[in-house]
């Protein structure tokens, strides 16, 4: 019998912990990414994701054990391992007053792309995020989705094989987020590995094959997110407050087949929905359809504890 060697990895932590003075911002995060993952990094704010990344993407050091980008060490290797990831920061400078093509090209040149392939390779991420109508437009004109698809652009202009991309949906509206979205599965199709980080398991539960949770430096699951998925699919549910009596608004929504449940509380609606897949813009069609005023549309983010919980009890079951 021939033994072939392992696959290596996209990502592969072992034990690694990050401090901040007395905070333990991360504690023996062991974690393999594999290559062609759409993998989801989800925790509450303050969880470590950022520190993560930021390790991954060789702008933080650990304090001790250990991060391999494609079997380089993040440590040692740190330029190599500069090329092979493209990473997008939580909140990046935009540069208002430069114009779409120039701001990719100047990029591109940052990452010595020659000149002479630097307008097609700008031609070709932009395509990629369906930017090529604004080439020419300033930055500054640019909707905030379309700033965050220029935010991907510009991080696909060497050609990275591991993405690393911090809360890229985070401020975007339903449609921008949607969008955004369908660009990371066409990435993934091409062959890329990503790694998208959120505070919204729900925002990633559709996206993802793998994924993991962190809470306060630790790892609290990884694995397909299908696991996470069957502790989380009872729980989705929308608070609705509309212009109308609660009971008139209820038995419009309990006319759609989305509904699942409502419960009234005081003056507002909580709307269970019957598949996870179901966003709460049917219930803004429903009631504005009837002529009532929409007050407040909102989803009941389950909280993360709670998902622990859920998907912890499960392992131990
Ligand atoms: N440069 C820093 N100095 C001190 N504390 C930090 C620093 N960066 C992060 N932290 C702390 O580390 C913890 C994890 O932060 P972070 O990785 O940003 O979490 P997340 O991205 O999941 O919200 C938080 O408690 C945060 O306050
Ligand atoms: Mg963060």
């Amino acid at each position: 019998m021939s033994d072939s060697p392992p696959p290596i990895a996209a990502v592969q932590t072992t034990n690694l912990s990050r401090e901040f003075g007395d905070m333990k911002a991360l504690s023996n995060l062991t974690l393999t990414v594999q290559r062609g993952d759409l993998f989801g990094f989800i925790g509450s704010n303050g969880a470590g994701k950022t520190t993560t990344l930021r390790i991954l993407a060789t702008f933080l050091t650990p304090t001790s054990g250990k991060a391999e980008v494609l079997g380089y060490d993040v440590v040692r290797d740190a330029d190599r391992v500069r090329h092979l990831i493209g990473y997008m920061p939580d909140f990046f400078g935009v540069y208002k007053e430069m114009e779409v093509t120039e701001y990719l090209d100047f990029f591109g040149a940052c990452y010595k792309i020659p000149s002479a392939q630097r307008d097609k390779t700008v031609a070709d991420v932009l395509e990629l995020v369906g930017l090529t109508e604004k080439k020419g437009f300033l930055i500054g004109a640019l909707s905030r989705g379309m700033q965050q698809r220029l935010g991907l652009a510009r991080v696909l202009i060497h050609d990275p094989q591991l993405l690393l991309l911090d809360e890229p949906a985070s401020g975007l509206d339903p449609r921008a987020r949607i969008e955004m979205m369908a660009i990371l599965q066409e990435l993934q199709r091409m062959g890329k590995t990503i790694i998208i980080s959120s505070h919204i398991l729900s925002e990633l539960q559709t996206l993802c094959n793998r994924c993991a949770i962190i809470e306060r430096g630790q790892l609290i699951y990884s694995g397909p997110i299908r696991g996470v998925e069957a502790g989380v699919t009872e729980g989705r549910s929308f608070w609705v407050r509309a212009g109308c009596p609660p009971a008139t608004a209820r038995e419009l929504l309990l006319a759609r087949t989305e509904t699942r449940q409502i419960e009234i509380k005081e003056d507002r609606l909580k709307v269970f929905v019957e598949d996870p897949r179901i966003d709460g813009s049917y219930i803004a069609e429903t009631l504005v359809g009837a002529g009532v005023r929409l007050l407040e549309l909102r989803e009941d983010e389950i909280g993360l504890e709670e998902v622990f919980l859920r998907v912890t009890e499960g392992a131990t079951q």
